[in-house]
């Protein structure tokens, strides 16, 4: 077997063996399949696509390739979300103490953020001394006592996705519904998650554009969860607008708490909202309807906050020392008209060049750094109204703020949430 073969292979759109799967992975791995290689496979992958075989034994030789979290001794299944990424995208931040308060155990891993879209490490991180790195032994014991620890994923978690990630990352080789669900699915069984919830992300911010390609994803990782014993769920959701209306690490822990304390309601608490029913409906077994009566009880009666603020101790995070350092500018319109746009993507853009993002992995980022976004779609906005507030301890006289649309009649609202498919 060689690489070149198998290259070609995929190149004439041809259906690729197991143990073709496996020779690429474990070769990949140990350097023997070289980056240049593997990349032209990667591209291959990406136009001529994979079926169900290749992709569940993509999943399984990437699974094969690191450790497993054994979450056995927690004695019940945890619920799990996911979100393929987005702009302004806090979810995680609420709907897990949302989700540990009404019992339903939560052990979640997550990553830092990449280029425009954020993560929720990186969010938890800008909450100072919060403490991402527990050992296996610590995350479980927090789970076992307060029923909720988010920490950054091993080193040895899935580390052939690590290194192939990597590599997608600089070669525009990441919008594959193969790879995608490969990826992340491969990470979601190996720490453990059993009862699922997938938040896929469609729109301009997102890594998926159009929700045929969504509906695709969302098919292949319910086959993937499925056959690996999962209970999954998922959400198509709208990313063509940011979610909510803060965008940047420190911001988005506010909105997150002003969401927890009930001094704020809109699209983003009704995803919350979803997303937490939906994994509390699965981690206890319960109807939809019973579940959402739990979570809308416990966000009002603030047990939600109370097991967000427990959790935040329990790793060690401070909020009160949690401070803004950074400039504020307004950003105001010259014009009149309805807000009709406000393009996901140029905003993550936007707040990355503010600092509140990596362009590169080794970037660092400054935590006090984002952009609110002051109005909501079908605003009218006169001349001299803010549109955003911008936080930064950066030059901004290159940076362009020209990223919403005003016009002469409103549209129709836009949907957050396109499809649920199960
Ligand atoms: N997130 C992942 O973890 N993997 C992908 O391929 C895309 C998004």
């Amino acid at each position: 077997m060689n690489i070149i073969d198998i290259i070609t292979k995929k190149k004439n759109n041809e259906v690729l063996t197991d143990e073709e799967i496996k020779f690429v992975i474990t070769n990949y791995l140990n350097d023997n399949i070289k980056d240049y290689q593997m990349s032209s496979l990667l591209m291959a992958i990406v136009l001529n696509g994979m079926n169900e075989y290749e992709i569940d034994s993509l999943t399984k030789y990437m699974l094969e390739s690191g450790d497993r979290i054994d979450l056995s001794p927690l004695g019940t299944k945890v619920a799990d979300k996911h979100s393929t990424g987005g702009v302004g995208d806090k979810t995680t931040l609420i709907v897990s103490p949302l989700v540990a308060s009404c019992g339903v155990k939560v052990a979640k891993m997550s990553g830092h953020g990449l280029g425009h879209t954020g993560g929720t490490i990186d969010k938890l991180e800008a909450i100072p001394g919060f403490n991402t790195n527990l050992s296996e032994e610590e995350f479980l014991n927090q789970v076992k006592n307060i029923g909720l620890s988010i920490i950054t994923s091993s080193k040895n978690l899935v580390p052939a996705d690590k290194k192939i990630y990597a590599l997608r990352d600089v070669t525009g080789t990441v919008e594959s519904p193969a790879l995608i669900a490969s990826s992340i699915m491969s990470k979601k069984i190996a720490s453990g998650s059993h009862n699922l919830v997938l938040d896929i992300k469609v729109g301009s911010g997102a890594l998926i554009k159009d929700l045929k390609t969504a509906e695709e994803l969302a098919n292949i990782m319910i086959k993937i969860g499925k056959k690996n014993n999962m209970n999954i769920i998922c959400l198509l959701t709208n990313m063509d607008i940011p979610l909510g209306n803060n965008i940047g690490n420190i911001l988005e822990v506010e909105e997150a708490i002003a969401i927890l304390t009930n001094k704020k309601d809109g699209p983003l608490q009704k995803l919350c909202i979803t997303i937490a029913t939906y994994m509390v409906s699965l981690g206890l077994n319960i109807s939809y309807e019973e579940a959402e009566k739990q979570v809308l009880d416990n966000l009002k009666t603030g047990k939600a906050y109370t097991k967000f603020l427990e959790f935040i101790k329990a790793q060690h995070g401070d909020l009160s020392k949690m401070v803004k350092n950074a400039q504020v500018y307004q950003v105001k319109t010259n014009k009149q008209g309805y807000l009709t746009n406000i393009d996901a993507y140029k905003l993550g853009r936007l707040s990355m060049e503010l600092g509140a993002g990596r362009e590169n992995k080794e970037d660092t980022i400054d935590y006090s750094a984002g952009i609110i976004v002051n109005k909501k779609i079908n605003d009218y906005l006169n001349v001299g109204d803010v549109v955003y507030t911008i936080y930064t301890n950066k030059d901004i006289n290159n940076l362009n703020f020209d990223i919403f649309t005003l016009s002469n009649e409103p549209i129709n609202a836009p949907q957050l949430i396109h499809e649920i498919i199960k």
